[in-house]
Order: structure tokens, then C-alpha cells, then sequence
């Protein structure tokens, strides 16, 4: 069994009462009740962290390289923090980068991200289902 950890980082608490054409309608438990829920058809074990909070973040980040695979949405911070692009890039396992809004047709700051390198690729515009793809994603990768 594939042991994966789904890290959502800030304002993803209060999804639910974000806007809805952006994020979807679902609250973060919902979102994470339809990840357990796929994770159990894939034969995944998954785990979930979320924070407001960079330093949190790379805490966690670093307490993953006994895991197998990492889908990270790190909400703003995707677009400025080199520092959790720098703890992405020491931990050698295989990571997706997800959004729930397509970051490439909104607000110019949002297009980029500095996490993209970091990571097997990057899923954005699907709403919840950018996690559920992700999760395929990554399980196609393990079985390469
Ligand atoms: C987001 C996109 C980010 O630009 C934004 O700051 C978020 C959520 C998304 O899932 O679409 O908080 O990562």
C-alpha cells in the first residue's frame, strides 16, 4: 500500500465560503472525504495537513521522506515561497502540484509558480476534481 500525504496550505481551511467559481462548492472535510474515498480504490494510505502557516508547511514537508508520493496545494504561497520550493526539492519523492482554480486565467501574480519545478507536474482548474486527477496521477507514476 502506497503511503501519500495531501498538504493544502493557506485559506484552504475555509473552503466552503471561498468563492465559488474559483473553488467549488465543497468544504475541506467534503474535499477530504472525496480524497479518502478515491485513496481507497487506489489502494492508497493518505494522510492530510493542512496550514496556514509557511514554517508549518516545511516542517511537514520534511517529515516526508518515508512516504511515497506528496499532493500539494500551497495556495498563495505557490506563487512567491522559494522556501517551500526549497524543502520540495530536497525530498526525493514523487510530487504533484495541484489548484482547484485555473491559476493561468486569473490574476497575473497567480500565473506563476515557483513550486512547478519541483514536482512531477502541475493539475489546475478542475476544482475538486484537480486532487482526484492527482491522485491517478500520481499512481500511474508508481507503477512506472
Ligand atoms: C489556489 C490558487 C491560489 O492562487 C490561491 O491563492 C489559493 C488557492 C487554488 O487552489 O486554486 O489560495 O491554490
Amino acid at each position: 500500500m502506497k503511503k501519500i500525504m495531501i498538504i493544502n496550505g493557506p485559506n484552504l481551511n475555509m473552503l466552503g465560503k471561498r468563492k465559488v467559481e474559483f473553488y467549488g462548492q465543497l468544504t475541506l472535510d467534503g474535499l477530504n472525504q472525496l480524497i479518502q474515498k478515491e485513496s481507497k480504490q487506489l489502494n492508497f494510505d493518505v494522510e492530510f495537513f493542512q496550514s496556514n502557516h509557511e514554517g508549518a508547511i516545511i516542517d511537514c514537508i520534511h517529515g516526508l521522506k518515508d512516504y511515497d508520493g506528496l499532493i500539494i496545494n500551497a495556495g498563495a504561497f505557490t506563487h512567491y515561497s522559494y522556501a517551500i520550493a526549497d524543502a520540495l526539492e530536497i525530498l526525493d519523492i514523487p510530487k504533484i502540484e495541484v489548484h482547484l482554480s485555473n491559476i493561468h486565467a486569473r490574476d497575473h501574480f497567480r500565473h506563476e509558480s515557483v513550486l512547478a519545478k519541483c514536482c512531477v507536474g502541475q493539475i489546475s482548474g478542475f476544482k475538486e476534481d484537480s486532487y482526484i486527477l492527482a491522485l491517478h496521477a500520481l499512481d500511474r507514476n508508481f507503477k512506472k
